[in-house]
């Protein structure tokens, strides 16, 4: 079966192509940086309106590309939240659309599943069961995963997400929008200098909270900050903070489950630091860790497509209404 992914839930539009058994066919990514730049974040109108624009487009490419033509499609699958309503509505209004019109099935997509699920995209997939660190610019979760569809929440941030304290972070460190990659690379020229704290890991719990560690920064960044290099060695203290603190907090998932596995994804799970960091304390737990290629890592139509692929092998079957939810639990 042949599934088209869209992916439409905050500031990219993904489109891709993924074949059960050959993989991933296309896989189009138009990213829209540069239009909420100046406006230091995404702007939400801004966003579904380029959405509306570029999506059709980049669909009929992704057919063309790929020498396929409508009736090759078995399903489509879209991200239906959480996210950006009206650029929910942009994806999941196309999908239905075009599957009544093709008379192919339209499943909706979850979307931190399709982050989630983004390893198995890989050469060398992982296999259940797994625990899966979920760290995006919206969420912070730890995740018992036994299958697909079969998920319990171990953990989750209380407050910010992972990747909005790199964005608010990055914001107080006068870097534009978005954030985290800029402050990583910051950081790439730090010194060790400044002790942060490592929030919430000294009481038991696989729950995060972020936001204590965002005004500790905006604190010493007043207190010290007056070179480049004294913002620098700022970033590399907040960076280590977090990537420890994710590290504790999987290695404890780990152990309380009893399983082997580790999965990282979602947007943050790009960074240097932190993958280094969870990939040394997974090789002395003597578990196997998988993270998706950075490409996958941020958002992206294949791991949509890649969902909505399984749930419909699986025999999943949804009415014909448009679903789009801002706020859904996994
Ligand atoms: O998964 P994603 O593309 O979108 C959401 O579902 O939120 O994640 C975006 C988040 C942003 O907060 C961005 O700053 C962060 O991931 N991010 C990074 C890096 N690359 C992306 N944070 C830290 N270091 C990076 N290299
Ligand atoms: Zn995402």
């Amino acid at each position: 079966m042949i599934v088209l992914g869209i992916e439409t839930s905050c500031d990219e539009t993904g489109v891709a192509l993924y074949h059960s058994e050959q993989g991933l066919l296309s896989d189009l990514l138009y990213s829209q940086i540069d239009l909420h730049r100046e406006y230091g974040g995404v702007v939400p109108e801004l966003a579904s309106r380029d959405h509306i624009r570029k999506l059709a487009p980049m669909i009929r490419q992704a057919l063309r590309d790929s020498g396929l033509a409508h009736h090759d499609i078995g399903g489509i699958a879209y991200t239906a939240g959480p996210g950006l309503i009206g650029a929910l509505l942009v994806g999941a209004a196309t999908a239905r659309s075009l599957a009544w019109a093709w008379q192919v099935p339209a499943v909706a997509v979850h979307h931190m599943e399709g982050h989630l699920l983004a390893p198995m995209l890989e050469p060398e997939p992982p296999k259940f069961p797994f625990v899966a660190l979920l760290i995006s610019g919206g969420h912070t979760q730890l995740v018992e995963v036994e299958g697909i569809g079969r998920y319990r929440i171990l953990g989750e941030s209380l407050d910010d997400a992972a990747g909005e304290a790199f964005d608010k972070t990055a914001k107080m460190l006068g870097l534009s929008y978005p954030g985290g990659p800029k402050l990583s690379a910051l950081a790439g020229t730090g010194k060790p200098r400044f002790a942060f704290p490592r929030p919430m890991t000294d009481r038991p719990g696989l729950d995060f909270s972020f936001s204590g560690l965002k005004t500790f920064t905006l604190n010493t960044l007043q207190a010290t900050a007056r070179s480049e290099q004294d913002k620098a060695d700022i970033a590399l203290a907040f960076q280590g903070a977090v990537a420890d603190t994710l590290t504790i907090k999987s290695r404890r998932a780990l152990r309380q489950t009893g399983l082997k596995t580790l999965v990282v994804a979602g947007g943050v799970s790009a960074n240097i630091q932190i993958r280094a960091s969870l990939r040394a304390m997974a090789e002395k737990e003597n578990a196997a860790i998988y993270f998706p290629r950075p490409a996958f890592c941020t958002d992206n139509g294949a791991m949509i497509a890649y969902a909505g692929c399984q749930r419909l092998l699986a025999g999943q079957q949804e009415p014909l209404a448009i679903k789009a939810r801002p706020r859904w639990p996994i």
